[in-house]
């Protein structure tokens, strides 16, 4: 089993998948599996194939997670799905407050709190998104942006459950977008990340925080990224629905993660 501090390398499948696509997918995954050694690999797929990639991956190193929970554990709420339901269907892992469900299904920081609250009570581990975009960018307002949605999104979360929660600096500008920050943008965004918990929480919990990076990670720019230091794995989208790319992705990372140490 790899060791929690090898690179972490998820995949956001988002809306893709289908049962048979999802099979495919996941059978290309398993056949590269044994080659790689070390990285650790995180699915995360659309709900209605959870159950089925949980079986696919059952006794592998591959975990599971889930794209979004609700904040209550059952009740009526349409077309919600619970921590309890995500643990039910194998998952380990859950996406909060991803980008494009705050640009487009109405997150909030305080809903995302809701979540990663949620999330830790059922022993899920969130992993919580977040990310300027480009006009906070160009008016220098990054470090306010992720600070902000730290205060919170974390709010309420002890020093004792933060080291389950996982952080995903993701520029929104560079998401599905060909444009990856440069490693200097992300490296200076994760160590002022790293920073603020260290304020928040002391040196122990930010030291062994993980911090991903997400926003166009491909196989040519997951060296360079990963030799920064505070990056500690990849949010992969588009490229996570190509096991080639994906592979391509976790190589890149362990090459660089070996000549880090
Ligand atoms: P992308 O998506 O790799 O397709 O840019 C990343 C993400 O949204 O998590």
């Amino acid at each position: 089993m790899p060791s929690p501090k090898c690179p972490l390398i998820a995949g956001n499948w988002k809306m893709h998948g289908t049962l048979p696509e999802a099979r495919d997918l996941v059978a290309a995954i398993l056949r590269a599996l044994p080659g790689l050694g070390g990285a650790r690999l995180l699915l995360l797929p659309p709900f209605t194939v959870l159950a089925e990639v949980a079986k696919l991956i059952g006794g592998t190193s591959v975990e599971l997670g889930g794209q979004d929970l609700f904040w209550e554990d059952k009740g009526a709420f349409t077309g919600e799905i619970s921590g309890p339901m995500l643990r039910d269907a194998g998952c380990r892992y859950v996406l909060v407050g991803h980008s494009e469900r705050r640009q487009h299904l109405g997150e909030t920081d305080a809903t995302v709190n809701l979540k990663v609250r949620a999330a830790l009570k059922s022993g899920l581990k969130p992993i919580v998104c977040i990310g300027e975009t480009l006009e906070e960018r160009r008016a220098g307002k990054v470090s306010a942006k992720v600070d902000a949605q730290l205060e919170e999104g974390l709010r309420g979360v002890t020093a004792g459950e933060v080291g389950q929660v996982i952080l995903a600096y993701e520029p929104v500008w560079a998401i599905g977008t060909g444009e990856t920050a440069t490693p200097a943008q992300a490296a200076e965004v994760h160590t002022h990340i790293r920073g603020r918990l260290a304020e928040n929480y002391g040196n122990g919990p930010a030291s062994c925080a993980i911090i991903l990076y997400g926003g166009s990670v491909k196989p040519a720019n997951s060296y360079a990224l990963f030799k920064e230091k505070d990056i500690d794995g990849f949010l992969v989208g588009g490229a996570s629905l190509d096991a080639d790319a994906f592979f391509g992705i976790a190589r890149e990372a362990l090459r660089a993660d070996r000549e880090k140490k």
